[in-house]
């Protein structure tokens, strides 16, 4: 706005300059009104810009769930079963480990809460192997199956984090 004043304001009368001037102001104004576009708000539909912080409270109940159920085979540190890429002579999967060197962080909380209702009853016959995870839908509660899935989240470095966030969101 204030370049169109500052148009109006010097209008100069030779025709050449003036032709020139409206130009340059027609430029300025153009660059503006860019300018004004790339800065606006980002839709609101879109993921959030940072992961919900986990309540403390539910993290420590979560560590507890997680030492009782889970650490056996997921490794006390959420360090995985030794070689956790291969499988078993059986053709069993081993548990892979839920810190950053794991893919438990590519999926979205929907499937995660899943994985842990369901356990390796979840999976079907063609992926190739057998998993002998425990369904937990009917040994932890709701609250409880949040809670140690946001005491492993509270493990990860942020950028893994917003990662997991933005699967979640989508
Ligand atoms: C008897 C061993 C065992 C126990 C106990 C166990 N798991 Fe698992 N878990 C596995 C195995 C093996 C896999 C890999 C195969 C699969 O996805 O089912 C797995 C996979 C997972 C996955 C999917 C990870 C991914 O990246 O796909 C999640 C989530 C998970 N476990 C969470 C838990 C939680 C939470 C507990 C405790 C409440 C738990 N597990 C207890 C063996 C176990």
């Amino acid at each position: 706005m204030a370049h169109l004043l500052v148009c109006i304001i010097g209008y100069p009368r030779e025709s050449m300059i003036r032709a020139l001037y409206i130009l340059t102001c027609a430029v300025l104004l153009l660059a503006a009104g860019c300018g004004a576009r790339s800065n606006a708000i980002p839709p609101s539909t879109g993921p959030a810009e940072s992961p919900p912080t986990p309540d403390p409270q539910l993290v420590e109940q979560g560590e507890s769930v997680y030492a009782r159920h889970c650490a056996e085979c997921h490794g006390a540190n959420l360090e995985g079963e030794a070689d956790w890429k291969l499988q078993n002579p059986d053709g069993s999967f081993r548990a892979p480990p839920h810190d950053a060197n794991g893919h438990t962080w590519h999926h979205s909380d929907a499937q995660l809460i899943d994985a842990v209702r369901r356990g390796g009853a979840r999976l079907s016959a063609d992926v190739g192997g057998t998993s002998a995870m425990p369904a937990y839908g009917d040994i932890l509660t709701d609250n409880e199956i949040a809670a140690v899935l946001d005491y492993i989240k509270s493990t990860w470095p942020e950028d893994i984090r917003l990662y997991q966030w933005e699967r979640t969101s989508q």
